[in-house]
């Protein structure tokens, strides 16, 4: 069966690579077989997943040197998390694969020998709608968009919006929005409210019921190399992104 949803928005800094790694932790910890793919040459999924965990290699040989992608997955720390990692390697890696032959659907068939092997496979995307991240939205079945809920969050969605709806007509007809998900939101303040308001009347039961405060704890555990799931599971963070997972399994 297999979901494959990738963790999308152009914009930097709003929680995609956060949302990617605590998911991924709370899917697995609930006893699902998960594979976090990092698409990112920031690589912020791999390092903060896992410190110690090393790799010979990564998505970069996967797609552009025919590494086998098997061979690129790692184990994590958290039982049943698996990633598939990317380093600053990927950073050069859509001027080459620009001229290549069927350059959309170069993850897509990658990830065919192995789709089968896992309940959830999460993408962690980079802040932009480059190659990159086409590839993503064509291998995918839903996508998961986090908000960060401030001033200029809703600014360059409807662009987000026509991508994904492009995508849908001409090369990924089966691609659907799981949901739209606010991040770093602070009750307290009046932006956040209004914030949170703008996103429903855009995009109405799309939204996720559950919201991501903002919490240090989320920020402090990448530094630790480790998901909040084992960093500070006592958290509002953690309690927040453990909720999330609930609500993902549901709809997906
Ligand atoms: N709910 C939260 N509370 C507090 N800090 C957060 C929260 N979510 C994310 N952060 C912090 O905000 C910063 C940006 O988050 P993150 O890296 O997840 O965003 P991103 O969308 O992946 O960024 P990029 O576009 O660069 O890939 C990080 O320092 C992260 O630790
Ligand atoms: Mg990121």
């Amino acid at each position: 069966m297999g979901k494959i949803i990738s963790i999308i928005n152009q914009k930097g800094g709003v929680g995609k690579t956060t949302t990617a790694v605590n998911l991924s932790a709370y899917l697995a910890d609930k006893g699902y077989k998960v594979l976090l793919i990092d698409t990112d040459s920031q690589g912020n999924a791999t390092s903060g997943l896992s410190k110690k965990v090393k790799f010979r290699s990564d998505l970069y040989e996967v797609l552009l040197n025919d590494e086998i992608i098997e061979n690129a997955i790692v184990k994590t720390d958290v039982r049943k998390l698996f990633l598939l990692p990317a380093s600053i390697d990927l950073a050069g890696a859509e001027i080459e694969m620009v001229s290549l032959p069927r350059r959309e659907f170069l993850l897509k068939e990658k990830l065919q020998s192995i789709k089968d092997d896992y309940d959830f496979i999460l993408m962690d995307c980079p802040p932009s709608l480059g190659l990159m991240t086409l590839n993503t939205l064509v291998a995918s079945e839903f996508v998961l968009i986090p908000i960060q809920a401030e001033f200029y969050a809703l600014e360059g969605l409807s662009q987000l919006v026509k991508t994904i709806k492009s995508v849908t007509r001409r090369l990924n007809p089966s691609l659907d929005i799981l949901g739209i998900l606010l991040t770093m939101f602070d009750g307290r303040t009046n932006l956040s409210i209004q914030v949170a308001e703008e996103v429903k009347r855009y995009f109405g039961t799309k939204l996720f019921k559950t919201v991501i405060p903002r919490s240090i704890k989320l920020s402090e555990a990448p530094g630790f190399g480790e998901s909040v799931l084992t960093y500070a599971p006592k958290s509002k963070g953690a309690e927040a992104y453990k909720k999330l997972c609930r609500e993902v399994i549901k709809r997906g």
